[in-house]
């Protein structure tokens, strides 16, 4: 294993070395509310050599055992981050590259509660395997386990090939496209048709980035002439309609190819609603908003401190209040399925590239040890969701969707041992003095919430236990994720309406010759 990350950095440890500790690799979680995304009730569950052996009540065990006592509190699936960029190039230069890698952004994860995620490999010139091989580089330091997204940016031949070789050789299941931020990473539907054709014939998840770049930069192009530099010009150029724009349009051509879709970064009314529409006649599309867009709106982009607005830019842009309470009635209501964060972070050296024109503000906001208490505190707390919904929203739909359920998102004999415990009855306090991240900014800034994440086990380690994380370096594996998830079940046979459509008139001209 690599040694240079040994030095216990950030203020907390470093167990060991990509090797094993001394710590018991036997647990008993005695006494709480175990929690499943199908079933709720108080058991106690054993854990052996990483990997969960019995959930059932009164389980015995000898004196080697570490027991923990969890009478009052919530025994959980750790949470997944379905997206998330660690130590990514993006919008220019090496120079702005996210902050947090592999270590610290999977720290900060752990300390919040989240035990896994799945980030998005940045192909490397157009190079699917060249990227492949630079995030498996990068993430030789992971503390927890990990999945990979891959980003598809161009089309060729080699891309097309090399898709294949992600799937059938590398556990990638899914591709993003991104349909804005023109000139960089955008995409034209012609590209997104064919990408779309290649992951249903891979089993494939398509994933989307929905803004309409085009449009985007036309609104940019306004912006400046009208003089607006500042962030608040981030919001203004990039409206609602220009997101349920390119959601609709998603949706649409994945219907015509007939295949699963899944909208990243839900953070509009206007977007959520075509995703609504679009289920209700049946057809198979994924919503994911993030911790973001669920908890905070666009007021923090209008503050006079540069340094303080540029922190909330992201895209899409944080939106106007409503916005954030219509997701989360959305996400209770199960017409949104998972909840992320795109913990994408910039310190305030990086954001401040962009002070004279907002164009240049590295887009990206934290969430990755934030999302887990603070959909606890607006949505459980609040009354909105149930527990177990709380654990199929962070949890057992991502583990479902990506197809590494029931290792990952489950307390169940056989699944992995990322568990957290949650104190109802505590609460948590967030703030950039004391979070994990390197980030010198956290856009959750002096939020106080209901719920605590008090012991975080990831692998059957006790990763995270009195305020203190003592993380192993190299532990974290990378997850294989499987082709063909239950979205592809029976999808032929279930022909969306677009293609019927067509069929009827053809048929009938048949009939008539
Ligand atoms: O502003 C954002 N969302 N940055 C991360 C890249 C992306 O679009 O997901
Ligand atoms: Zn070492
Ligand atoms: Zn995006
Ligand atoms: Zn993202």
């Amino acid at each position: 294993a690599s040694h240079e990350f040994c030095d216990a950095r950030m203020g907390y440890n470093v167990v060991g070395c990509g090797g094993s500790d001394s710590s018991s690799r036997r647990i008993l979680i005695k006494g709480g509310t175990v929690v499943n995304a199908h079933h709720q009730e108080v058991a106690d569950v054993y854990i052996d050599d990483g990997i969960i052996a019995d959930v059932k009540p009164n389980i015995k065990v000898g004196d080697e055992v570490t027991v923990i006592d969890t009478t009052g509190k919530f025994v959980m699936p750790g949470g997944i981050d379905p997206h998330t960029h660690l130590e990514m190039e993006f919008m220019g230069t090496d120079s702005t590259e996210t902050i947090d890698d592999f270590f610290s952004g999977q720290a900060a994860a752990l300390a919040g509660g989240t035990t896994m995620h799945i980030d998005f490999v940045m192909p490397v010139n157009g190079s699917l395997s060249l990227g492949f091989k630079a995030y498996v580089e990068k993430a030789k330091k992971s503390c927890m386990d990990y999945g990979f997204h891959m980003t598809i940016t161009k089309w060729d031949d080699t891309v097309a090939r090399e898709m294949e070789i992600m799937v059938k050789e590398k556990g990638i299941n899914s591709f993003k496209f991104f349909l804005a931020y023109k000139g960089i990473v955008m995409i034209n539907d012609e590209l997104l048709l064919e990408g779309l054709k290649k992951c249903k014939s891979l089993g494939a998840l398509a994933m989307v980035h929905a803004e309409n770049g085009d449009a985007v930069f036309e609104g940019q192009k306004r912006m400046i002439e009208l003089g607006i530099t500042g962030p608040e010009g981030h919001a203004l150029s990039r409206p609602p309609l220009l997101e349920a724009e390119a959601t609709a349009r998603a949706i649409r051509l994945a219907g015509f190819i007939n295949t699963p879709l899944y909208i990243v970064h839900v953070m509009s009314i206007d977007a959520m609603e075509e995703i609504a529409k679009a289920r209700k006649l049946g057809q198979r599309v994924v919503g994911e908003p993030v911790v973001s867009g669920l908890v905070l709106n666009d007021s923090g982009l209008w503050d006079p401190d540069f340094n303080i607005a540029a922190k909330f830019v992201m895209s899409p842009p944080i939106r106007a209040p409503g916005h954030g309470r219509a997701l989360q009635a959305a996400v209770s209501m199960g017409v949104l399925q998972l909840v992320g964060t795109d913990h994408c972070t910039f310190n305030s050296t990086q954001k401040a590239f962009g002070i004279d024109d907002f164009r240049k503000i590295p887009n990206g906001v934290n969430g990755i040890e934030e999302r887990m208490h603070l959909v606890w505190d607006t949505m459980v707390a609040s009354g909105k969701i149930s527990v177990t919904d709380y654990v199929r929203i962070t949890s057992t739909e991502c583990a479902r969707i990506f197809n590494i359920y029931p290792k990952k998102g489950a307390i169940l004999p056989g699944s992995d041992a990322d568990i957290i415990i949650l104190n109802p009855n505590s609460s948590f306090q967030i703030s950039s003095n004391s979070h994990h991240s390197r980030s010198d900014t956290n856009v959750y800034e002096g939020w106080i919430g209901k719920g605590k994440v008090e012991i975080t086990i990831v692998g059957g380690r006790i990763v995270w236990e009195n305020n203190e994380l003592k993380v192993n370096l190299g532990s974290g594996k990378y997850i294989k994720m499987p082709p063909f998830n239950y979205l592809f079940d029976g999808i032929e046979k279930a022909d969306v309406s677009y293609i019927s459509s067509l069929r009827a008139p053809v048929n009938r001209f048949k009939a008539m010759q």
